[in-house]
């Protein structure tokens, strides 16, 4: 089994409708009509990321992010993952009645047990949601950067890329920056490869959250090649959502041959009915990589992962 690194994931996106019936039944609470059949039900962008807060409203302690981390994180190191990074929502912890003190302590209590169990190491990236607004995201960004936690090592912004412009949120990055947080935010998703220019331009992320719409520009795609800025592409979410018609039009290979450094991740993999060993073999079918290939990938995510360096030493010898 080819070793694997997952560096772009969102926890509450990892919560499998299995889990969230148990959590449901847990709390006496109607899930329904996002859990059909025992899939999510969704249908675009907008009701995906409805689905998705529905569901994360029945993680409501640290007990319950402590079980969704390491039941990820178990699952993840089944599928021969060494490492994983996951994007967390202080947003969605206040949401659903939680501190964000409580959600970090819970998630990094499901991280020690599950590098315990199964030797896999972890970290996570504390976001802000772009649709909630700049003072939102500057609200997330100034908690982590007051409330330093060693396992919390990186910042960014998911969210409604279709709402407000990078720029808006140029300060919540620089807070999140000047505290040493290590920084990603995703772009080129939903929006073109303007949407990618601007958050490098003003935000100034090390590594891209799919960025897989830089296609369209051919300098762009230079620009991130010679900037060695790094894309977290996530080929299943990217087909669930229709970013792309089909896997042999999905621009991986290309923005490979280019000389991007790209990874793969799963995103938010039940939604998409995906894992990150179901990435790496679409990658297989329909990217052309073989096994070596496949390796150099979880090298480029462990050489981009947001670790020191001692870690990122242990990590990158496991590899060889
Ligand atoms: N939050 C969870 N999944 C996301 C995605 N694919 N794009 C933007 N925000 C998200
Ligand atoms: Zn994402």
């Amino acid at each position: 089994m080819v070793l694997k690194a997952e560096i772009h994931c969102h926890i509450e996106g990892a919560a499998s409708p299995a889990l969230v019936e148990a959590q449901a039944a847990k709390y006496g609470a109607d899930v329904s009509v996002i859990i059909r059949d025992g899939s999510y039900v969704w249908s675009d962008f907008t009701s995906f990321l409805h689905c998705y807060d529905v569901a994360s409203m029945l993680f409501r302690n640290e007990d319950d992010y402590a079980l969704l981390a390491e039941t990820y994180l178990a699952d993840l190191a089944s599928q021969g993952a060494i490492y994983s990074e996951f994007f967390i929502s202080t947003d969605h912890a206040i949401h659903a009645g939680l501190t964000p003190d409580a959600y970090v302590a819970g998630l990094a209590e499901g991280m020690r047990r599950a590098r315990e169990k199964h030797g896999i190491e972890s970290r996570m990236i504390a976001t802000g949601l772009r649709h909630e607004g700049p003072e939102g995201v500057e609200r997330a960004s100034r908690w982590v950067a007051e409330n330093p936690h060693p396992l919390v090592t990186g910042f960014g912004m998911a969210g409604d890329e279709r709402t407000y412009h990078p720029k808006d949120f140029a300060r919540a990055f620089d807070i999140a920056r000047d505290a040493g947080l290590a920084i990603t935010v995703h772009a080129g998703e939903l929006v073109g490869a303007q949407s990618v220019r601007d958050a490098l331009d003003w935000l100034k992320p090390a590594r891209i959250g799919h960025g897989v719409r830089a296609i369209e520009d051919p300098a762009l795609v230079a620009r991130l090649a010679d900037e060695g800025v790094v894309l977290e592409v996530c080929p299943g979410s990217n087909i669930a959502l229709s970013v792309f018609p089909s896997y042999d039009e999905h621009p991986f290979p290309k923005l490979r041959d280019a000389g991007i450094r790209v990874t793969l991740s799963s995103d938010d993999p039940p939604f998409f009915h995906t894992s990150l060993a179901r990435e790496y073999e679409i990658a297989e079918e329909h990217f052309g990589m073989d096994e070596a290939a496949l390796l150099g990938v979880t090298r480029t995510a462990i050489e981009a992962a947001f670790v020191d360096e001692a870690t990122r030493a242990a990590l990158l010898a496991r590899l060889s």
